[in-house]
């Protein structure tokens, strides 16, 4: 069984970071976001997995510095070229050489890349290698299914999908890891594009259970599941993901600073004396945490990043930064070479100087 992970879309909603950066490598917990799925398909024995990637260049030399060639995971990775956005179904078009070659059941899973669960999926693709359906989907009990695809279930069985209802029959919303066989292809090849203009993969699997196809849907009991499309969800996920960490020390941390909790701490950075992190956090590499400096719960800071002075709490610093000033700093997510600093004396008492790029976000 072959796995294909997605990395393409525009993350939109993650404006202004997604400007310079794919959604998919978005840091969580440090790690770009995309990890998570190639780690989640290998912990359920799946190794040979295709990526499949936007169509300009740069596009796919930053995902490929962040996956090379899978080894680093335990797997095969085979990157794929989306030439258009055409929505997920489309993806998997494109991807049918790659997943019908040298596949022999014919089966596959297609994991979206902004898509994380806990506690893995592994009996899932075991009941689908080793059963006789056309399509496992999973589903998940959610608070806001109109932001999902929503299954509709009558007598235990799935009779209608809906992508993004107005109003939803139910709770139910798909969950962005979908198994199928060779099967799919055909309603693929008869799909029409949705409002969004997107070959929708949910229209795809109504049209294998239109067509009379054994789809067998899951309520996954997995602990958390999220596809982190706005700050909200990053953090949210960031958070999620830091209460797992287990605390390691590699960098120096000076008498006189203060570390509460799980707190990890990479090569080359100095927590310095009067400063205090308190976990569970983790701070990237050559980090400076310097005096008066507090970070709180549930922060990741990324890699060449200097703090002094600032409290920063709840948030997601990409890295190769600088803060250093004297605020609260909560739920934030700031991307990558910014510069957080004091006012200069020849402002106004109060007024701030923002140099501020376009779709940020500023509350002071
Ligand atoms: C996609 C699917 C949707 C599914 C969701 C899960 O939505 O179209 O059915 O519920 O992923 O993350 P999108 O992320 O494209 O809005």
């Amino acid at each position: 069984m072959k796995g294909l992970v997605l990395s393409g879309g525009k993350g939109t909603r993650l404006r202004p970071i997604t400007h310079t950066i794919n959604k998919h490598l978005i840091p969580l917990a440090n790690k770009p976001m995309i990890h998570y799925p190639i780690e989640t398909l290998r912990n359920a024995g799946i190794t040979d997995i295709g990526i499949i990637v936007g169509h300009t260049e740069e596009k796919i030399k930053e995902i490929k510095n962040a996956i090379g060639d899978g080894s680093q995971f335990g797997v095969k990775v085979t990157y794929i070229e989306q030439d258009v956005p055409g929505g997920l179904a489309h993806a998997v078009k494109v991807a049918k050489e790659f997943l019908m070659t040298d596949n022999p059941d014919k089966k596959f899973i297609l994991h979206l890349g902004d898509n994380i669960v806990k506690g893995g999926i592994k009996k899932y693709v075991e009941s689908f290698e080793n059963g006789d359906m056309d399509s496992i989907i999973l589903l998940k009990d959610v608070p806001n299914p109109s932001r999902f695809g929503v299954a509709e279930i009558k007598d235990g069985k799935i009779v209608r999908l809906v992508e993004k209802p107005t109003v939803a029959p139910n709770n139910f919303a798909l969950v962005g890891i979908y198994m199928f066989n060779d099967s799919i292809f055909d309603p693929i090849e008869n799909l029409k594009p949705s409002w969004r203009n997107e070959l929708e993969i949910t229209d795809a699997i109504q049209g294998l259970i239109d067509s009379g196809k054994k789809v067998v849907h899951h309520i996954i009991d997995v602990e958390w599941w999220k596809d982190p499309g706005d700050t909200e969800g990053i953090l949210e996920a960031n958070s999620l993901l830091l209460d797992d960490i287990i605390p390691f020390n590699k960098g120096t941390v000076e008498e006189g600073a203060v570390i509460i909790g799980k707190v990890g701490i990479d090569e080359g950075t100095i927590i310095k004396s009067g400063s205090s992190v308190k976990g569970p956090a983790l701070i990237g590499k050559n980090c400076v945490i310097g005096k008066n400096a507090y970070i709180g719960p549930h922060t990741s800071i990324g890699n060449n990043t200097v703090i002094e002075n600032a409290e920063i709490e709840s948030s997601v610093i990409i890295g190769d930064s600088k803060i250093s000033c004297k605020q609260r700093i909560i739920d934030s997510l700031i991307g990558r070479n910014v510069t957080i600093s004091e006012a200069s004396e020849n402002l106004p008492r109060g007024a701030s100087q923002l140099v501020v790029g376009e779709h940020s976000v500023v509350k002071i």
